[in-house]
Formats: C-alpha cells, structure tokens, sequence
C-alpha cells in the first residue's frame, strides 16, 4: 500500500464504523508526522497532558484517523478505569533477547535476565502479525539486538506489508555496509540508534567507544541521503545518573545531524501505587518465544498471559488476564512489578510509566523481581486466567 493513501478498514469502537486509516494529512515528506497529526500532538500535550516535551511522541504515534480515535478512546478507559479498552494499536515484537553489548543498566547485556535467549521463529512473528489486526505501527526490538537475527530484513518487510509503520531502535555498532542495506531495503519507517550521553559515559556505560556507534549512524544516513529515502533517523540517550551531565552536550551533538534526539529516563526500582496508563495504552509486547505481556519494563514475562502460537493478540488485548491486570491498577492492588516500576526523576526526560511524585533519585536501577523461593531462572509464575 503506497504511504499516504486511504485504505478501507473498519475501526474497533462499538458500533462505529469509521474510515480508518486516513493519514492525518499529506505531507511531502514521511520523515516528518503529517502536519495534523503535529498539531494534534501540539494540543493534546500542551492542553490536555499539560506536558509540552510529549508532542513529538504523540504526533509519531498516532498518525492515521484510525489510530487517533483509537488513541482518544483507550485514553478515555483509561481516565474511566474501564477494564476494557477500545483497541490494539502497536506490537512490540522482540526478534531475539540476543545481545553483542553489555550494557551497565540493560537486563540484557547485564545478565538480569532471566529468561532463555533466542530469536523469534519466523513463524512465531508470522502469527503475531496474523492475530493483530489492523496497526499503526510495530516495534521490531525489545530487550536486545535486532539487527542480529538473520532474518530481520524478510521479517521488517512482512511487518511493513501488513500495514504497519515500523521501527526499530538498534545500537548501531553492527551497521557494516551489508547489515545498512539490510536495514534501508526493509522499509522502515524509524530507526533510532543509542548513544548514552558524551564519550565518556557512552564508552562506561555501552563498553564501546562512541567513534564505532556513530561510524554506524553515520554511514546510515550518509546512505538513507543519497537513496533519498523516507527514513526517519534518530538518537536516544538514557538519562541516569551517570549521562545526566553530559544531555546539553548531547543535544548539541546531534541536533543538526538527525531527524529527532529524545532523552528517556533511566527505568528504577522504587516504590508506585499509582494506576499506569500502560495497560491501556494499545500495545502488546511479543517476547522472543512468543509469550506475550503488555509492556516493555516486563523484560522477564513476569506478567506474561498468553502465547502467539495459541492466542490471537487482538483477542489477548481485552482477554481476562487484560482485564484483571487494568483491576488491579485501578483498585491499587499492583502487582509486584508495577508496584516497583519508577523511573529516574529528571527536567532533561519525560517519564513514561511513572508519576514523577514517586521517582527517586536515590532509586536503584531496576533490578529481577523478589521470585520467592524459586531458583533464579525457574519457570515463570503466572498471572490471571488463561486469555480467552
Ligand atoms: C533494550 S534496548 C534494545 C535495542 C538496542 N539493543 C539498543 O541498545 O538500542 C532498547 C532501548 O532501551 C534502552 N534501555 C536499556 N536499558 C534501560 C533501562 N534500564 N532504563 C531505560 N532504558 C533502557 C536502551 O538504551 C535502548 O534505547
Ligand atoms: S541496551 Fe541494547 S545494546 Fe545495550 S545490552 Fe541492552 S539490548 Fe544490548
């Protein structure tokens, strides 16, 4: 389907029927959301979230008619704390929890995690995209190294083919001239590539100097210009207290050189008892085995309620373990890893998960779920009944 067109397809809402899919606008460029959907981002963060800085995100993830009603709608539950929500817009699909780093403050590369490694059967992904309906767009990482798999550039073009916008976030050190190519013929719309705030805290932090990530960026946009693709090129930094220092320094660095430069706070284990929006924001998240849970903090699957290979995600996403997760956010009876998520408190990163009343300075990184006595890297406990 050529970006930019109108495609029939029928939004979830009860008893509406509406267009779906009609871009925000056309635009010249896709590098850039439609020039609505900006406006739309404008209002809804100044206005309505009274948080200026979240206009960007919320002009790059709700560009379509589609997703903004949907959007709108699961906001709305939200805010209600209804246990259903209107609709699934975005699948996180992690195509393997590989990793060539070692990163400080990463489950993956600091050995946290507990699960098996592996990378994502095409067959389990072919299922994930099968059962998920209609998106607004996909994430092809989650907890580890994307360009890795073998078949990350089939398996991008199979995610751009359902419909979806695509992205992928990377570290950058594996972009040779054949993994570029991979990644410029695959069809994304978004690559990010990390850098953890100067040279210094980079190499501490990623145990790389930042001469070979930016050699990857480089080459990718060097690359993405002369082809004159419609590939948006960004960089994140994690703030923490380690690179909080050196955020200026960062922005500066890149402000001309790429498409967008976000900051994210580094994830904390503290202490929450208020309601996320996570439950209701409209993704899922596939692990690389196919198990499924609803957000990105869950690098273990601890609230993990359902399997790809036997449940359809769109039927997962208001299914009873959905349902009784978004009761217990409500009611403040939070499970223990939500119970435990914050996020470092900084003016340089919005929060994404936590109130900023519940982040502490003093917050240690976040850490493996308190498992009992189980032994570490026993079977995972499970949650809520089986998904419808
Ligand atoms: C887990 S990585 C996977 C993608 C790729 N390997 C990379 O490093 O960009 C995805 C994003 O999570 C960020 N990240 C890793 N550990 C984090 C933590 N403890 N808190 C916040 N963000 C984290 C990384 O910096 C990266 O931007
Ligand atoms: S942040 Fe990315 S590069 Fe670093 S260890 Fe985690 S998955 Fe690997």
């Amino acid at each position: 389907m050529p970006r930019g067109s109108f495609s029939a397809r029928w939004i979830n809402l009860p008893g509406a029927r509406v267009l779906a899919r009609a871009d925000l606008m056309s635009r010249t460029s896709d590098r850039k959301p439609p020039f609505l959907a900006r406006l739309l981002g404008q209002a809804v963060a100044r206005i309505y979230l009274r948080r200026p800085e979240m206009a960007e995100v919320i002009a790059i993830r709700y560009r379509s008619l589609r997703g903004f009603l949907v959007g709108v709608g699961n906001e709305l539950a939200y805010r209600l704390g209804l246990q259903r929500a209107p609709g699934l817009i975005s699948a996180n699909l992690e195509l393997t929890n590989h990793c060539n780093l070692k990163c400080s403050f990463c489950p993956t590369g600091n050995g946290l995690l507990a699960r098996p490694r592996g990378f994502m059967e095409p067959e389990v992904f072919r299922r994930a995209l099968a059962g998920a309906g209609p998106l607004e767009f996909m994430l092809l990482f989650q907890w580890g190294e994307s360009l890795l798999h073998p078949q990350f550039g089939v398996l991008a073009q199979e995610a751009r083919a359902h419909g979806a916008r695509t992205l992928v976030t990377t570290n950058g050190t594996l972009l040779d001239d054949r993994r570029t190519e991979t990644l410029l013929g695959a069809g994304l719309d978004r690559v990010t590539v990390s850098v953890d705030g100067d040279a210094e805290s980079h190499a501490a932090i990623r145990g790389v100097p930042l001469a070979r990530t930016e050699a990857g960026l480089d080459r990718l946009i060097a690359e993405r210009d002369r082809r004159d693709l419609d590939l948006a090129i960004d960089v994140s930094m994690v703030v923490s207290p380690e690179t909080e220092h050196a955020v200026e320094a960062f922005e500066a660095r890149y402000a001309d050189r790429v498409d967008r430069v976000q900051k994210i706070p580094l994830l904390t284990c503290g202490e929450r008892r208020t309601r996320c929006r996570e439950p209701w924001r409209g993704g899922l998240v596939v692990l690389q085995d196919g198990q499924v849970t609803v957000c990105c903090v869950d690098h273990d699957g601890e609230l993990a309620f359902g399997d790809v290979s036997e449940n359809s995600l769109r039927s997962l996403w208001n299914g009873p373990a959905m349902k009784e997760l978004r009761r217990q956010h409500v009611e403040g009876d939070l499970p223990p890893i939500c119970a435990r998520c914050t996020e470092y408190p900084t003016d340089a990163a919005a929060p994404r998960f936590s109130k900023p009343k519940e982040a502490s300075k003093e917050a240690p990184h976040m850490q493996l779920p308190p498992r009992g006595d189980q032994p570490h890297g026993g079977p995972r406990p499970r949650r809520g009944e089986p998904a419808a």
